[in-house]
């Protein structure tokens, strides 16, 4: 289905938690955090329930996100749901990686595609600062754990935060010389009630860029410069993998979304900057039925804004990062 401004809306990003076994200096705080209720998380069979309505209106891709979506317990039988729902082409999961080694084969079994796994350095002491209780072994664990799973093509997302993990960005491009995986830059976004760090220590993609090349040679723009999903997508010389950037600030991509967000207690979110939600959770509890949630869809669609208004200095402040995913 179109929305108002003709982009085909058919990508649904879901969160499944708002919980997170680490604590990235630019997602979530050390202490004095709330998490949702767990009987306020949507449950699998409720998951199914909205995912059936979804594709009524086109949705074809279903991405699993957080906080962490392998903290689910039943995360397998959600991705086996949601497989088992005629028009799903994809099922997609963006995750720390460090319970992959222990789940991979079941979720790949399950009908999951894929993963993008977060890491912000391979540097020991500079992923500790950023990603807090982040842990590189771990973290390259979860990597080699969805390979062998062939939960692939494998997408690697870096954020680059000033004063942190600048260092980072040369080292893990390298990666793509010698590895088929898509190492992604994403611009660091100010978010739910922004904090210093979101506002202060943003670099953005162009500067990236520039450190790489300094250091590694040239990255050729790939697909002709067009975006692969919101990436724009490099190669370095004679490289297995490639490189994207995602540049939300610098260079807004809202005239090519494709998506809308489930927050993890079950609010559809039209845009992930800009506060306006349409509340699923209530309309399942009550009872709603199928042709209600389709229609809720269908409001939701049209709904959509145009984009963000970063550059105006609009926030949305309503939720953080890890209510809706990213
Ligand atoms: P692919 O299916 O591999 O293209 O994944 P993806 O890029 O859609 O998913 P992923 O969760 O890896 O997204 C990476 C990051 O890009 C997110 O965590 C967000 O920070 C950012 N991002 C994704 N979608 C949007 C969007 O619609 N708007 C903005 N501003 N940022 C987004
Ligand atoms: N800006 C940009 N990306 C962020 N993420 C979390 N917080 C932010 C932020 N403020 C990203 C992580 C992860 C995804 C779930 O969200 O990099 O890949
Ligand atoms: Fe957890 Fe991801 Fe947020 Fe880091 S960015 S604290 S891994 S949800």
């Amino acid at each position: 289905m179109k929305d108002r401004f003709g982009r085909e809306i058919n990508y649904l990003r879901i969160s499944l938690t708002d919980r997170c076994n680490l604590r990235c200096v630019y997602c979530m705080p050390m202490h004095g955090l709330t998490f949702v209720p767990n009987d306020e998380l949507l449950s699998a069979a409720e998951i199914e329930t909205v995912v059936r309505a979804a594709v009524e209106v086109g949705f074809r891709k279903v991405r699993l996100t957080g906080g962490e979506p392998t903290l689910r317990t039943d995360i397998v039988e959600i991705v086996e749901r949601i497989a088992g729902v005629n028009g799903i082409e994809q099922i997609a999961m963006t995750t720390n990686g460090y319970r992959l080694p222990y789940i991979a084969h079941d979720l790949k079994k399950a009908g999951l595609t894929r993963v993008n796994i977060h890491v912000d350095s391979l540097n020991k002491e500079t992923l500790g600062k950023i990603m807090r209780l982040g842990s590189l072994d771990k973290a390259w664990a979860g990597i080699e754990a969805a390979e062998a799973a062939g939960l692939t093509p494998i997408k690697l997302n870096a954020v680059i935060t000033r004063g942190y993990n600048d260092d980072a960005a040369a080292e893990l491009a390298e990666l793509s010389l010698r590895r088929p995986w898509q190492i992604r830059f994403i611009e660091l976004m100010p978010f739910g009630g922004p904090t210093e760090i979101q506002l202060h220590h943003y670099v953005s993609s162009d500067e990236v860029k520039s450190w790489i090349e300094q250091k590694l040679g040239p990255l050729f723009p790939i697909n002709n410069g067009h975006l692969d999903g919101e990436a724009r997508v490099y190669r370095l010389a004679g490289a297995e993998g490639t490189v994207g950037f995602i540049s939300p600030v610098s260079n807004p991509y809202c005239d090519d979304c494709n998506r809308m967000r489930l927050t993890a207690d079950g609010r559809l979110r039209m845009c992930l900057l800009v506060e306006g939600e349409i509340n699923f959770q209530k309309t399942l509890r009550n009872g709603g039925s199928h042709t209600e949630l389709v229609s809720l869809f269908e409001k939701a669609v049209l709904a959509k804004p145009v984009g963000h208004q970063l550059k105006n200095g609009q926030f949305a402040e309503n939720r953080t990062m890890s209510q809706i995913g990213g």
